[in-house]
């Protein structure tokens, strides 16, 4: 089956990438005297990339996009994930044109709210009822706030192995960033570990009766032990909390119901986001009816505000999503991803044991949506090395802080990805020997999660 063929292809002999980013530079100078950090996203910051690399992207199609200079680049971000299916999607962006001149926001519900919450209960069916809203974050919070109500209880476990929940305080002042957020919160957060039930035997045990619920993704980096999540719900259930699953990143791409679906176990809560809507903004708290109810108002219980945002149900949002949904239904999307991302995998593979650099960089998680880890001499990981790495992909038109796959990705795409990564892995090798300052132009990137400047 085709993949997106609206997308831009790769054709016979043609370079992509380059080095002039010049008129991208004097954009962020003026962004950074506007914006705090240069840009409205932290993972979208200039610290995030090395300094010879596109400041900002002007377009995309398909998984090609083009900076402010006119470099072409074949990328493997996807809009943070959102992007399942490739920029400008025509099904998708027909869809939202087809909404925009009806109005987009109006003073009671418009009739696609209740299609669009059809149509995903549809794909997740597990969950007995939905409530849009606009983030990620958003969702896990009413997650959060709806176990605290249900249960009557404050403390909430999270999978410390697991890098980002939402960017509220109770998630926040878990990180090195927590300037801010007052003690109460933080200290109610506890964590535990992925694929280790003891650690989470071991908060009920110091936490008798208080903890609210469990939280973490289904599936990260590692794929979870047999029994582990169905011992994770049990366990939960036994000591009276309930289990909510983050799907921001599996839900849509691991299978398009879901890892609940894939690992055969339903959480009582789950959240939805990014491949939703395929860049567009929606995400989704799912669940159990007897506790997603406590939002509404046809109980005798406290009334829990769950999600409630100006801009939660914009008609246009929701006519994406559903465009999105009918692409999942209709064609193997998720097939793709883990083909495409299996063949990329092994492409790079390859080319790390041809450079001699099998010990220091490695390709991460499930085929759809893989990352890599980058070592130096010692094998320490090392963002010098990540730098070098971006910065030789990014001269080669490979923008790929990870290797994120979509439905546009075609072989052609793989194929001249593949060797950009074996000539960009020739120049890490090269480092290793000689030291990775003679091939890194300027400061290394850094984490987002750092307590100073
Ligand atoms: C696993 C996970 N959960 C939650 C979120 C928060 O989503 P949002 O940025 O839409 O608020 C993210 C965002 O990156 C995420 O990766």
């Amino acid at each position: 089956m085709a993949a997106n063929c609206d997308s831009a292809v790769v054709k016979p002999g043609q370079r992509l990438g380059g080095t002039n980013f010049s008129r991208g530079r004097e954009l962020s100078r003026r962004a950074h005297a506007l914006i705090p950090g240069g840009a409205h996203t932290y993972a979208k910051g200039d610290d995030q990339y090395p300094e010879l690399s596109p400041a900002f992207i002007a377009r995309g199609v398909g998984c090609h996009v083009w900076d402010l200079d006119g470099n072409e680049f074949i990328e493997y971000g996807m809009g943070l994930r959102t992007v399942t299916l490739g920029h400008a999607y025509p099904r998708v962006t027909e869809a939202v044109a087809r909404h925009l001149p009806l109005g987009t926001n109006f003073v009671r519900p418009a009739p696609i709210e209740v299609e669009c919450a059809e149509r995903f209960l549809e794909l997740v069916p597990s969950a007995e009822m939905v409530k849009f809203a606009k983030d990620g974050s958003h969702t896990l919070d009413g997650a959060v706030r709806l176990a605290r109500a249900h249960t009557g209880r404050d403390f909430i476990a999270i999978c410390g192995d697991h890098p980002f929940f939402s960017t509220s305080d109770w998630f926040i002042g878990t990180t090195a960033m927590k300037a801010g957020i007052p003690e109460w919160t933080r200290a109610h957060t506890v964590e535990f570990h992925y694929n280790d039930i003891p650690s989470v035997e071991a908060l009920f045990d110091q936490y008798p009766g208080q903890i609210a619920c469990v939280l973490l993704e289904p599936a990260r980096l590692e794929e979870p032990h047999e029994q582990f999540l169905p011992r994770l719900k049990e366990l939960c259930h036994r000591n009276g909390a309930l289990l909510v699953f983050d799907e921001m990143i599996t839900g849509f791409r691991w299978h398009r119901s879901g890892a609940q679906h894939v690992y055969g176990v339903t959480p009582d809560l789950s959240t939805f986001g990014k491949a939703l809507a395929n860049g567009f903004a929606l995400s989704a708290l799912a669940g159990r009816r007897d506790i997603m109810r406590l939002g509404g108002y046809d109980h005798d219980r406290e009334r829990v505000f769950l999600l409630s945002t100006t801009h939660g149900a914009e008609t246009h949002a929701m006519a994406a999503a559903i465009a999105t949904m009918a692409t999942y239904v209709e064609f193997d999307v998720v097939g793709h991803l883990h083909r495409q991302g299996a063949r990329l995998r092994k492409g790079i593979d390859d080319a790390a044991v041809a450079s001699g650099v099998s010990a220091h960089f490695q390709c991460m998680g499930r085929d759809c949506a893989l990352l890599y880890s980058t070592r130096d001499r010692d094998g320490c990981p090392s963002q010098e090395f990540r730098t070098l790495f971006l910065q030789e992909l990014i001269r080669r038109g490979i923008l790929a802080p990870s290797f994120v796959m979509s439905f546009a990705h075609s072989d052609a795409d793989i194929d001249y990805t593949i060797d950009a990564v074996a000539q960009s892995l020739g120049v890490y090798r090269q480092a290793l020997d000689g030291g990775v300052e003679r091939f890194l132009v300027g400061r290394p990137v850094r984490p987002v999660f750092r307590a100073i400047g």
